[in-house]
């Protein structure tokens, strides 16, 4: 009795794969099914010889383009009116019969915006969320209602989100925000910003730049101080922001992580181009880079002569 009890046991624990103990050997596997089969695996070298590469997970075939991903609408997916231009419009198919964009569209773009964009933006976008205020970012968050942010074209509140912003002074948030919420969040910010200023335009002008001038001068300066974003950290009234005022700039001196220096052509070429290389003090090494693609040469030298006219 005793012994047909044990061989019940000992049966049972078998056939049930007996889990409890260590072993090297395989689990006893009566019905194979395919469990055990020849097959690629993700991220594992293909063995069954089939490619010649020995890469299981297989690359799209050149020249091809999975269905519903052609993408080909640079408006849309880009933010760009035409090459390297954002967009003053919002794409048309998020725009209702009354051409502002669709209602149900701005409160999805409300949601998101307070799990991706309010913890640093704020809440109601006045730029005090609470990664800024408990930490204090060495760069703000500008707050929504800001000059600056209700004079962005769309393509360029798009583009924050798409690309980041100043080198990374804001991250992408591309990898986790789709691209239809991308330009919900945009419809939501120009209709937060309406509800305080009830001139504020659903798609406004933007600061309109030469697009290549020849010529260098004050205006393209004064210009670029603006659509370049210099504005949001540099004051030209005296007052300290992120970086220091460029009021009275011209033949300044300066003390810098590298000694002292006089702001001369030399000086501002390398401020803009890599301003890394010399780091003012007490100012925080926040300054993004722009290389002549950013700034063009005749940019440069025009960001020059406005400043002579700073003092
Ligand atoms: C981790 C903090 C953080 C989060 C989250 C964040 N931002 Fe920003 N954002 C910033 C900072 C900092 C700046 C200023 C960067 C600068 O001026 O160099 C900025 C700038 C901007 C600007 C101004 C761009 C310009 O050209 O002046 C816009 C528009 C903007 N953010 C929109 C958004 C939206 C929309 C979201 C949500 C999808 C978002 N941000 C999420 C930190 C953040
Ligand atoms: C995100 C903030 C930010 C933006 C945008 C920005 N700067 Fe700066 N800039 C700084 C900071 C911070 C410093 C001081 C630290 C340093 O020297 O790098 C600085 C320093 C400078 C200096 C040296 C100033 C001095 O007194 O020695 C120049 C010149 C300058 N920036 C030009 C520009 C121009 C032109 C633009 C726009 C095309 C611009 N910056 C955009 C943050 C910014």
């Amino acid at each position: 009795m005793r012994s047909a009890v044990s061989a019940g046991l000992l049966a049972a624990s078998l056939l049930s794969g007996c889990r409890g103990g260590d072993s090297e050997l395989p689990p006893v596997h009566l019905i194979h099914n395919m469990d055990t089969q020849e097959k690629a695996k993700a991220y594992r070298k293909d063995t069954s010889g089939l490619f010649a590469d020995g890469r299981s997970m297989r690359a799209p075939v050149e020249g091809t383009v999975a269905v519903g991903q052609l993408n080909d609408d640079d408006q849309y997916y880009k933010g760009f009116e035409e090459e390297g231009k954002e967009t003053k419009a919002f794409p048309a198919s998020i725009k209702g019969d009354d051409g502002a964009p669709k209602a149900d569209l701005i409160a999805r773009g409300g949601q998101r915006y307070r799990i991706y964009c309010a913890p640093c933006h704020g809440v109601n976008g006045d730029g005090d969320g609470t990664v800024n205020t408990a930490k204090g970012l060495l760069v703000a968050p500008p707050a929504m209602h800001s000059e600056r942010v209700k004079e962005l074209v769309n393509g360029k509140i798009f583009g924050a989100i798409t690309y980041g912003v100043n080198n990374g002074n804001m991250g992408s948030y591309a990898a986790q925000i789709p691209v239809e919420d991308r330009w919900a969040i945009a419809a939501w910010v120009r209709d937060l910003q309406r509800q305080k200023d009830p001139n504020q335009s659903w798609e406004p002008g933007g600061i309109e730049l030469q697009p290549n001038p020849t010529v260098a001068s004050v205006e393209v300066g004064a210009a670029i101080y603006k659509a370049k974003a210099c504005i949001g950290c540099h004051s030209i009234d005296g007052s300290r922001l992120v970086g220091p005022s460029f009021k009275g700039i011209w033949g300044r001196k300066e003390v810098t992580n590298k000694g002292a220096v006089t702001v001369d052509e030399a000086y501002v070429t390398e401020s803009i181009r890599n301003p890394l290389a010399k780091v003012v003090e007490t100012y925080p090494p926040a300054m993004p880079p722009y290389d002549d693609k950013n700034i063009t040469d005749i940019q440069l030298q025009s960001i020059i002569l406005y400043f002579k006219t700073l003092n």
